[in-house]
């Protein structure tokens, strides 16, 4: 037996980086998967190499951000599932440089994906969580939500609310009765793909991509992680493991929020 055994897990961006990750170790611990993002092509890779693991999966094309193609998507993973018990809320994008740089067109683009398209999934899966009897939402909020970040204002705001929005949506299920557990995660350095999407607001004088393995140096435990610390703590709260678990929030970050470590 998985530790997710007979499960149904739904995630937003799992084409790449934690997403699919997390995709890789729900699938091998016994989750059906659904994985939906905007790069068609990395998704469909990463559901082949899924299910040439021997497990199960499949992708759909999604934009997080699209309200009115939100229940077509749940209805798919129904349809080929039979249920949902568990989403990741995880399609994330970053905008780096000065504030006072940064458009208000980009501001609200990154909230767009960031924090509307995590309402967003909150909104139509827990209405599908409650017919399986029950379920665990997870937010992959950052580092970035718990503490400022210069260079990432926006992408912190963004982040931050990702944190509320889930001790809220915990607040709203526990009262409904309805099993269903939401709690966020934030993870600290992680190399991904996400560190040379970065995207910088015009004017900002600010050089894209960042390299992760650098920004690492400056972790307590002195290195980036790969996406599959992340995954493992995933795991964990999707997994009945953590049943008695919401509103919390998992940091996955080398220390990075405990304190700084000196080096010589
Ligand atoms: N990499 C890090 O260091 C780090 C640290 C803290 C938090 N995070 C968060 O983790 C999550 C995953 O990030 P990652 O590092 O794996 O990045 P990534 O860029 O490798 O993966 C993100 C995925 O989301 C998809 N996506 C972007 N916009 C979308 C949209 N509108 N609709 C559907 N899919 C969309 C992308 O195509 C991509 O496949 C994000 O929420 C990010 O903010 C990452």
């Amino acid at each position: 037996m998985g530790q997710v055994s007979g499960k149904v897990a739904f995630i937003t961006g799992g084409a790449a980086g934690i997403g699919a990750a997390c995709a890789k170790a729900l699938a091998a611990e016994g989750a059906a998967v659904a994985i939906s993002d905007l790069n068609d092509a990395a998704g469909e890779a990463t559901v082949a190499a899924i299910n040439a693991a021997g497990g199960r999966a499949i992708y759909l094309h999604q934009d997080v951000t699209d309200d009115a193609a939100w229940p077509g998507v749940v209805e798919a993973v129904v349809a080929k599932f039979g249920k949902l018990d568990i989403a990741v809320a995880n399609a994330g994008i970053a905008v780096f440089g000065p504030a006072l740089s940064m458009s208000l067109a980009d501001f609200r683009r990154q909230n767009a994906v960031n924090i509307d398209g995590v309402f967003l999934t909150a909104k139509y899966c827990i209405p599908a969580m409650r017919k399986a009897g029950g379920g665990s939402l997870i937010m992959m909020s950052s580092v970035a939500g718990l503490r400022g970040s210069a260079m990432l204002a926006g992408y912190s705001a963004s982040k931050g609310a990702v944190r509320l929005l889930a001790k809220s949506m915990a607040m709203e299920c526990a009262g409904a009765g309805d099993n269903i557990r939401v709690n966020s995660v934030h993870p600290g350095i992680i190399v991904t793909d996400i560190w040379q999407k970065v995207t910088t607001p015009a004017g900002g004088g600010l050089n894209a991509p960042m390299d992760p393995q650098q920004l690492g140096l400056a972790v307590p435990v002195g290195k980036p992680a790969e996406p599959v610390e992340i995954a493992n703590g995933v795991l964990f709260l999707a997994s009945d493991a953590s049943r008695y678990i919401t509103g919390t929030e998992l940091i996955i970050d080398g220390g990075m929020t405990a304190g700084s470590v000196r080096r010589a």
